[in-house]
């Protein structure tokens, strides 16, 4: 996906970056062999596993199972592959794994065409850690997961006061009540009063990003993020507790730690997940992401007792879309594997695959009367399908409606038998709107002068707004297209003044 590819280079720049300023930072206020001399003893997950999820787990995972060794956890990496242990506890010489990583010639780990040898300094801590023992940290099950041990001991940051860049928008959402805005920021939510530009509220998250919102009935928020390449989850937030702590005049919420803010917490994967919906009777929560997996809850017993009822794996790669059919029984998804598909949450069989688009799916939805499908994607294009009504027609598609000039990555529909909305965000920097019931185009909305990823419709569906790359935000009219508000939805950020250049 073109926002996933992009978020993802950017964050890689980002920690280089902070990477190499942090080793800097060390540098300065350490020689760098007191880390390996250092004091107390080396821990084997603080210390030694992030070493090897960063240089090892990408062929020794479960998966590649490169030389049949998975380091997927502690007995496993103790296991040894096709050789023994390759730890001999007390005896770093002795050790396979402290040869593979010293050897100058072929077998060393990682392997030449994977990148250098680790650093000296890296190597010296694993050598000490095996010299006092190779043990596990105690309160550890030798056979847990590796990567979620790592995940649940990662503390996220606390967002700027002031941002100094705009914050990319993944996501946005009107609350219930179509005043304000819930827009997505880095490691928090922000909420809106659009009409006037106002900052109201801001709600820490561990997810770095949102990608996807939804209300409950009873104005819960459900959130759909992640770290990327490293967490996803499915989070609930009660957005207004009582008495929340102001700053300035803007509400400050602790969705990491407050339980009376973060209310819930479904899924937690390795990887980001990019969707989420609630069934129209609200008796259902569904999510899709980047473990390819579509998960079905009951949540009729309240989102605290919110029971995992299905895993689908019926997709080949990311689901960046899902949407269940109006009466709950169906659901649509899209995925990066280039199709859209229906399943029926009975039979828990596949109803359709929609292959049209041949290039990634990035959303999907369902008309009211579960008839026609929808689907959005890299092609450009908005693509209608036969979703449910004729056996024979099932899968095939309807028409399609190009007109946006770069990739389609967001779409909101709203479900009025008599007036049918479908609003579309897109790369070109337009935010268009359409007919569903005729896939003509209503209005083509400009302004933005960035990618736009997100896209909502106000529940009385009097507005539509768009949030960019950028960050900014941008509410129009869905009646004649006048535009409401344009602001940055990064808190604190002054835009630099641009002069303008005579040609
Ligand atoms: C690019 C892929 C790749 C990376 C990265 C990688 N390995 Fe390997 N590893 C292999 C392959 C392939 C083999 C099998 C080599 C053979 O059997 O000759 C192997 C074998 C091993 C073995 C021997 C297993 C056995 O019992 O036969 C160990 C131990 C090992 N790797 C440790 C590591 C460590 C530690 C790291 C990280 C510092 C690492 N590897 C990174 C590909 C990789």
């Amino acid at each position: 996906m073109f926002s996933v590819l992009r978020g993802r280079v950017c964050v890689c720049v980002l920690c280089s970056l902070i990477g190499m300023l942090l080793a800097w930072l060390l540098l300065l206020q350490s020689p760098p062999e007191t880390l390996a001399q250092g004091k107390g003893p080396v821990s084997f997950i603080n210390d030694v596993a992030p070493i090897l999820k960063e240089n090892c787990f990408a062929c020794h995972d479960s998966k590649k199972r490169k030389g049949k060794f998975e380091i997927t956890s502690y007995a496993n990496f103790r296991k040894g592959g096709s050789k023994e242990d390759p730890v001999v506890p007390g005896k770093p010489n002795e050790s396979i794994l402290i040869h593979l990583l010293t050897e100058k010639g072929a077998g060393r780990m990682p392997p030449k065409e994977a990148g250098d040898a680790l650093p000296k300094e890296k190597i010296d801590r694993i050598s000490r850690w095996i010299a006092e023992g190779a043990t596990l940290d105690t309160g550890i099950d030798g056979k847990a997961d590796l990567m979620r041990e790592l995940r649940v001991r990662w503390k996220p940051p606390q967002p700027p006061m002031a941002y100094d860049r705009p914050v990319n928008i993944n996501a946005l959402i009107f609350t219930p009540d179509s005043k304000r805005l819930v827009v997505g920021g880095y490691h928090e939510l922000t909420v809106w009063d659009y009409a006037a530009g106002k900052l109201l509220q801001r709600i820490f998250t561990r997810s770095e990003r949102a990608y996807d919102m939804a209300f409950l009935p009873d104005g819960k928020l459900v959130v759909a993020g992640g770290r990327p390449g490293q967490e996803g989850n499915v989070r609930v937030y009660n957005i207004n507790p009582a008495s929340p702590k102001m700053v300035d005049g803007v509400a400050i919420l602790d969705g990491v730690n407050d339980k009376n803010v973060l209310i819930a917490e479904l899924a937690d994967t390795d990887d980001t997940i990019y969707c989420v919906d609630v069934s129209p009777d609200g008796k259902k929560l569904a999510s899709g992401g980047c473990d390819r997996l579509v998960r079905v809850w009951d949540i009729s017993g309240g989102i605290d007792k919110a029971k995992l009822e299905q895993s689908i794996e019926n997709h080949a790669d990311w689901v960046f879309g899902v949407m269940f059919s109006p009466d709950g029984t169906k659901l649509v998804t899209g995925s990066r594997d280039k199709t859209a598909k229906v399943w029926d949450l009975a039979t828990k069989e596949s109803v359709l695959t929609f292959p049209d688009h041949q290039s990634p799916v990035y959303d999907v939805a369902i008309t009211k009367d579960g008839v026609t499908g929808m689907s959005i994607g890299d092609d450009k294009n908005i693509r209608y399908f036969h979703a449910t009504d004729n056996a024979k027609q099932l899968g095939k598609q309807m028409r399609a409606s190009g007109g946006h000039g770069k990739a389609v990555l967001k779409m909101a529909y709203r479900n009025d038998p008599k007036n049918p909305l479908l609003a579309t965000a897109s790369a070109d920097s337009t935010v268009r709107l359409w007919n569903p019931a005729s896939g003509a185009a209503l209005k083509t909305l400009t302004g933005p002068t960035d990618w736009v990823y997100a896209v909502a419709l106000s529940p009385d569906g009097a507005l539509v707004a768009g949030g960019t790359y950028n960050g900014e935000v941008r509410v129009w009219k869905t009646g004649d297209g006048m535009l409401v508000k344009a602001f940055n939805a990064s808190p604190g950020y002054v835009a630099p003044k641009t002069t303008p250049t005579k040609k």
